[in-house]
């Protein structure tokens, strides 16, 4: 009896966790297509799958076209080297000078279907792998989210990710555990986990990665890392990833022994160019370095008194002979309390322009101060027509919330990529500065910095495997919508049934804006919990520097909220194409998610929306909070169509986001009552806890 016991608790729990869905598939899950009459239909197409090319990645392709039909259609698939019969899916790359070839370019395909078979035909290993994923996700979405047959080609050229992760295990601004890279234990160790970050990255079109901190340990530039380096390069190498590095500018004094780091002496451009020599002696198809130089205490060019472009072209000319790129970060400021930090960057790079080597790309966070739940877009796309210019994405969420709030961010992405910079007159879109059609840039870049980590399920909030997938996706195509890949992700991540698709995707689509609402609405921004960047501190006042507190920005007193950037205030405005002045430049007709971000406004200002600002301001922070308590209950709706582990897992985080959204509104309400001294609009009950009950709930979180 105990015997049979143990037998049934075996095979139930087996069975259980079988059927548990820690997330660490992601959107790789391949399981049987739930559909009969779909399964059928595919299985009649997938009989067989040729593949003649003998490369590393086609032979990728293949294997991966293999391992997702076998799950898709529950038996196997298996691969031939030749003769195409019906029910044959053909990968083959075309000669190469032809038409066609020219057409799809390095990274392209073209699907089709004739006589039976399906082919996926590129110029190049790459695109073969690409088709491949193309066509299970056609499968995976059941074919409800996109057309599979035509020419598919990448907008942008290089879609990269930047890890901030540590040598020591640590990401900076994570919140998923700890570095996926094992810095210890490699390069003997090669942790099968690269392998299938490697899968997820070119399942999305992912084809770069820096795999270390801006803020950059020299150690990586040592032989005995360039070893580890090497091995992750071999490991992703077969997924079409090359593979980057952040260096410190420093390291010629650091590494080398120099006596100076500076970009313009002879002895230091010696070194570099040794030193990336030696880097490519490891890694043959090295991508380059990315660089953060003089930006918040680290080394660079200035302490030498020489320019970014001196630095930056420094590091151009030793990897001239070799192809690799130096990707030059604009994140830089400086600690001036009169000054706006929305202009620095601007101020500092704009005159660069025309002055960087051509292997040299400016990288430029989404907007002006620091990757905030909304910002404008930065006046620098579309003012440097000389410098191909790279988009910088965060998708780890420093100021949404971390991994406890849910919050989809490709409409985040989209506003900014849709935002037009007039630079060529209308349709000047930032995604066309990007794409590199506006200004014919010769290198286009778009990199997002990951919200990877070692938690089972890669991202810690299991919704936020969204984000990642979905920078990818837009990197690909940014002309994809928001909805698409939020209908794509949540049919293959976490349900086909249309009803609860439906609802899934409806709250990934307005979750951000519910963030905006109860943290920063109308256009408030950094009034952030300090150093830590979460919960509410609207009152902090000082800090190390002036424009890390949060009273640079709201600017609050008995008139009136907001960062007058006009001309009467510190005219950064100024900095962007006149149509774009029109339209955020006037509090009247200045649309209400960017009206404190440019304009002071008196409490008792009726808005468009027929309510005073003070008004309007309690109102979108209760609206916020009500929303996160809706988003709960709409959760419990889709309770029978998703997995129960990630049910239960995402009811947790959406409670703590309800709690977390109760912090900022009612720290926000009642901090900004200090200044507007009127009582909430009638309809809206008051906090029941008070202003110095709420700070020292904050205060707890810069506790160490
Ligand atoms: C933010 C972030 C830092 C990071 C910096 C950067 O300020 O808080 O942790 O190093 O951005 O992008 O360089």
């Amino acid at each position: 009896m105990p015997r049979l016991f143990s037998l049934l608790f075996f095979l139930f729990t087996t069975a259980f966790f079988a059927n548990a869905d820690d997330g660490y598939r992601l959107w790789l899950k391949y399981d049987l297509v739930s559909n009969p009459a779909l399964r059928k239909e595919y299985a009649s197409i997938a009989r067989f799958i040729t593949c003649s090319e003998n490369d590393p990645v086609s032979k990728t392709a293949c294997l991966e076209l293999q391992t997702g039909l076998q799950g898709l259609l529950g038996r196997p698939v298996p691969i031939q080297s030749s003769l195409s019969k019906p029910g044959t899916i053909e990968l083959l790359l075309l000669p190469k000078g032809t038409a066609d070839t020219d057409n799809l370019g390095k990274e392209g395909f073209k699907i089709q279907s004739a006589r039976g078979r399906i082919s996926i035909t590129a110029a190049q290993p790459a695109g073969l792998l690409y088709g491949a994923f193309e066509l299970l996700r056609y499968m995976q979405t059941e074919g409800k989210t996109g057309d599979l047959f035509g020419v598919h080609r990448p907008r942008i050229q290089l879609r990269m990710l930047n890890h901030w992760d540590n040598p020591l295990g640590t990401i900076e601004r994570g919140y998923a555990g700890a570095s996926l890279w094992k810095w210890y234990e490699l390069p003997e160790t090669i942790d099968p986990r690269y392998i299938d970050y490697a899968r997820a990255n070119a399942s999305i079109g992912i084809n770069a990665v820096v795999l270390n901190n801006v803020n950059a340990s020299a150690r990586f530039l040592t032989p005995e890392y360039l070893l580890k380096v090497k091995a992750l390069a071999d490991v992703f190498r077969p997924y079409g990833i090359k593979v980057f590095l952040s260096i410190n500018f420093a390291s010629p004094k650091i590494l080398g022994k120099l006596k100076t780091s500076d970009p313009l002496d002879p002895q230091v451009r010696a070194w570099w160019q040794g030193k990336v020599r030696e880097v490519y002696s490891y890694v043959p198809d090295f991508g380059g370095f990315l660089v953060k130089a003089n930006s918040e205490g680290e080394p660079g060019p200035q302490e030498h008194g020489r320019t970014h472009a001196d630095g930056a072209n420094m590091l151009a000319e030793a990897f001239r002979p070799h192809g690799g790129l130096v990707i030059w970060r604009a994140f830089v400021y400086s600690p001036d309390p009169r000054g706006d930090r929305f202009k620095e960057a601007y101020q500092e790079f704009k005159p660069l322009d025309g002055q960087f080597a051509s292997n040299v790309v400016v990288q430029v966070k989404n907007g002006p101060i620091d990757f905030q739940p909304r910002e404008p877009f930065h006046p620098l796309f579309g003012a440097m027509p000389k410098t191909p210019l790279a988009m910088e994405f965060q998708i780890t969420q420093e100021y949404l919330g971390f991994s406890t709030n849910l919050v989809y961010l490709a409409p985040l992405f989209k506003e900014c990529l849709d935002s037009d910079t007039y630079a060529r007159g209308n349709g000047s879109a930032v995604a066309r500065v990007i794409d590199g059609t506006i200004h014919d840039y010769p290198i286009t870049v778009m990199a997002g910095v990951a919200n990877t980590g070692s938690d089972r399920n890669w991202t810690g909030h299991p919704m936020s495997q969204a984000n990642w997938y979905a920078f990818g996706r837009l990197a690909w195509d940014h002309q994809l919508s928001s909805a698409r890949i939020a209908e794509e992700w949540t049919r293959m991540t976490l349900t086909q049934e249309s009803s609860a698709v439906t609802t899934i995707k409806e709250l990934l689509l307005g979750s951000r804006e519910t963030y905006v609402r109860f943290a920063t609405p109308l256009g408030l921004h950094h009034i952030m919990g300090q150093g830590i960047h979460f919960g509410p501190e609207p009152w902090l006042m000082r800090s190390a520097r002036p424009d890390w507190t949060s009273i640079y920005y709201h600017r609050a007193d008995s008139l009136g909220l907001g960062f007058d950037r006009t001309a009467q205030g510190s005219n950064a405005l100024n900095l962007y194409a006149p149509e774009v002045q029109k339209q955020w430049g006037y509090p009247d007709s200045c649309p209400l998610p960017y009206l404190l971000w440019f304009h002071h406004i008196p409490w008792d200002k009726p808005l468009s929306t027929g309510r005073t600002l003070w008004d309007e301001l309690c109102v979108q922070y209760y609206a916020g909070a009500d929303e996160v308590a809706a988003m709960q209950a709409r959760w419990k709706t889709v309770k029978s169509y998703v997995d129960p582990e990630w049910y239960a897992d995402v009811q947790g985080r959406l409670a703590a986001q309800h709690r977390e959204a109760l912090n900022w509104r009612d720290a926000c309400v009642l901090y900004f009552q200090t200044f507007s001294k009127k009582p909430l609009p009638a309809n809206l009950v008051p906090p029941k806890r008070t202003l110095e009950e709420m700070k020292r709930i904050v205060e707890i979180y810069q506790l160490r």
